[in-house]
């Protein structure tokens, strides 16, 4: 079934609208290779050999993998990649063959089946393109790559392969990151958060965290860390199953000294109904642990859910409530009569009322 390029360039091709597109380095291919320490150089051919791809920027947090056929597949919140490394002398025209329609692919490089077969998720196919790129960031110089970009028509979806078909069982998106893609999602997710939040409907439920191995002397802190909104039918469970990762690296930024270092299943998150501080500070509630979503369920759209994360003012000493390893109160409930530094006041007003 596949279709030779020559074949696109035919008027009136159904395929018209995915004509590659070329994307040559503005730089000269030899110098910037002779301009990249060969350690650097060294390093990232290692890279490759202990088969761990480069991340895509702004892709960290999202799953990638080599391809079998040769080259290798990686994400960020938008696109899924393909990138596979053109043998010595080999053409675009001539060596490769792509196919991209009723969710599937076909790609063939200078004789090598690359993939074949229905994608995992779907795409956007008059929007994804591919493309011969002379200098692959991250990839060892001196070899070129033929490209594959592939808009997800679900953003944020963590694929586990780039084939596969009907991949409703990976219940896991990736809203946030590190750096920017962390920054931008947390503007997102908060604007979310306080758009659902004037809903009636809406859930809320407060977020607290915990190393799952914390030093002897702190362990029973539980560490106050945001809030998460769910839309209609969304609970505060299901919100912050899409947002682990925004969530967790949101601990890792505001308490780095608890946090830092500590990958994602080694942070256990907790909740309490929504602005429930005052309670829970007065020992009333037992925090429930969270527990990614049964797998065959389905996660609500990033526009379903919301977050707003907690802030220190400098100096601020963070809102932690003493649990033991159930989520219970060490102790019996009590009138709080101190009030609490920092934000905490505000809870101490009425509730907004809706
Ligand atoms: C325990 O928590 C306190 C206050 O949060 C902190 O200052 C201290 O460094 C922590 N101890 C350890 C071993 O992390």
């Amino acid at each position: 079934m596949a279709v030779q390029l020559a074949a696109l360039l035919l008027p009136g091709a159904i395929l018209c609208t995915f004509l590659p597109v070329m994307k040559v380095c503005g730089a000269p291919h030899i110098r910037c290779a002779a301009g990249r320490p060969a350690l650097l150089r060294a390093r990232a051919a290692a890279r490759m050999e202990e088969r761990i791809p480069p991340s895509l920027p702004e892709g960290e947090k999202f799953r990638k993998g080599l391809l079998s056929g040769g080259g290798f597949w990686r994400q960020t919140a938008r696109l899924l990649q393909i990138a596979v490394p053109m043998p010595e002398g080999a053409s675009f025209k001539r060596d490769v063959q792509i196919e991209l329609r009723n969710g599937e692919i076909s790609l063939r490089v200078a004789g090598a089946s690359i993939a074949q077969g229905p994608l995992q998720h779907s795409v956007r196919a008059e929007l994804s393109e591919w493309y011969v790129e002379e200098e692959l960031a991250g990839a060892p110089a001196g070899t070129r790559y033929f490209v594959v970009d592939l808009v997800k028509a679900s953003p944020h979806v963590d694929w586990s392969s780039p084939l596969g078909g009907g991949g409703g069982e990976e219940a896991r998106l990736v809203i946030g990151g590190v750096g920017e893609a962390q920054k931008k999602a947390t503007a997102q997710q908060l604007a979310t958060y306080q758009a659902l939040r004037k809903l009636p409907a809406t859930s809320l439920a407060d977020v607290y965290a915990r190393p799952i191995s914390p030093p002897a002397e702190n362990a029973t802190l539980c560490y106050f860390i945001g809030k998460v909104a769910g839309d209609h039918f969304v609970d505060g469970a299901a919100a912050l199953s899409a947002q682990e990762v925004l969530v967790k690296q949101h601990a890792r930024l505001l308490l780095p000294y608890v946090f830092d270092g500590l990958e994602d299943e080694a942070i256990d998150l907790w909740l309490a109904p929504g602005n429930s501080e005052v309670r829970v500070a007065q020992n009333e509630i037992t925090l429930s642990r969270w527990a990614l979503l049964p797998k065959p369920a389905k996660l609500p759209g990033v526009a379903m859910c919301g977050f707003e994360p907690e802030t220190h003012a400098p100096g601020e000493v963070p809102f932690v409530a003493r649990r033991d390893a159930s989520g219970a109160p060490l102790t019996g409930p009590f009138q709080a009569n101190i009030q609490p530094p920092g934000r905490l006041s505000e809870f101490l007003d009425p509730p907004p009322t809706v």
